[in-house]
């Protein structure tokens, strides 16, 4: 029999689901009080810039899954009355512009995970807010840049296809361990000039060994689902490092028959969870901005000049 969503691929998804309840681990000791997800990029927290790419997708609906320590994220998404006031009677129109930002980008829910029992069992939270309807899941330390349209490229496929999409990325044989990684069919779906190429999705494994990963493919943080997944999630039991896993949700789900289909990311992604990534989207961020790049390109460039040469110690 086929599934729901197979059976009405042009259901369009609305709504987004955006998991932040994980302890952020690998960025202590910052992360003790502030969570990750908050960290600043720049001049905004890394999840602003997640909110925007969901609303710019078509998606002004967004449930973040949050956890203990994380009120300050809530904080972040509220109107902040004293601050507008103190500003509007200052003339600073640009600043207050910049405070409205995050609450006028999207209406953005919140539901508490309780526990961090991983991925699979935080999107398990969403199930009253998606409903019976295709979502979509973005992963609250994963940035896209702005310019590629990733998201926009895996919802059309979900509209056209049905079942779930997910964003992958050949991350190279050697980092696979750390990553969700999938089996796919040789030949491609679809993929042209106008779009990252698409391939059905045959296997998932959570962080696999290196010599039993299926391929180089990894999952990083966008997912289309479709309502289905709860079913299947609820009967996933923990898995890699005792967590309830998304990727084995969707494992069950290839199983069960659901097409799922992945979208090979060739643009830029940033995982702001990790430092070195960090880092490299704040440095690449910055110098491509209109009012830092003029002063902070130059400086880098000298910056970079005076380093000392790989290999030598410094002075
Ligand atoms: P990560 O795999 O980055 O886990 O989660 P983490 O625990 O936050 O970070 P580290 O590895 O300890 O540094 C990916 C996304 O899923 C969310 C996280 O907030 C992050 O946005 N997540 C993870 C949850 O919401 N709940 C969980 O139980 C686990």
């Amino acid at each position: 029999m086929p599934s729901p969503s197979s059976a009405r691929p042009n259901a369009l998804a609305r709504k987004a689901v955006i998991p932040v309840a994980g302890m952020g681990t690998r960025f202590l000791p910052a992360t003790k009080a502030v969570p990750k997800e908050l960290l600043p990029v720049v001049d905004r927290p890394a999840l602003q810039y997640i909110v925007e790419e969901a609303a710019r997708a078509g998606l002004p609906e967004v449930l973040m899954v949050t956890g203990r320590n994380k009120s300050a994220i809530e904080d972040h998404f509220d109107r902040t009355p004293e601050l507008e006031t103190a500003l509007g009677v200052k003339g600073d129109e640009d600043r207050l512009a910049a405070v409205h930002e995050s609450t006028d980008v999207a209406q953005v829910f919140f539901v508490r995970q309780g526990e961090a029992k991983g991925l699979g069992h935080a999107v398990l939270q969403a199930a009253a807010f998606v409903g019976d309807e295709p979502f979509a899941v973005l992963l609250g330390d994963d940035i896209i840049d702005a310019r590629d349209l990733l998201l926009e490229q895996m919802l059309a496929v979900q509209a056209e296809h049905g079942g779930a999409v997910i964003a992958l990325l050949d991350v190279g044989a050697e980092n696979i361990s750390k990553y969700g990684a999938v089996a796919v069919e040789e030949a491609k779906v679809s993929g042209d000039a106008a779009g990252d190429d698409v391939f059905r999705v045959t296997g998932l494994v959570e962080k696999p060994p290196a010599d039993e990963a299926p391929s180089s493919l990894a999952i990083i943080g966008r997912y289309v689902l479709p309502p289905e997944v709860f079913a299947a999630i609820r009967e996933t039991p923990p898995g890699r490092g005792g967590e309830i896993q998304l990727t084995d949700a969707l494992l069950k789900l290839v199983e069960d028959g659901v097409p799922v289909h992945g979208v090979v990311f060739s643009g830029r992604r940033y995982d702001t969870g990790d430092k070195l990534d960090y880092l490299k989207a704040v440095v690449r961020l910055a110098v491509e901005r209109a009012d830092l790049g003029p002063q902070f390109g130059p400086w880098l460039k000298d910056f970079v000049a005076d380093l000392p040469a790989e290999g030598a110690s410094p002075a």
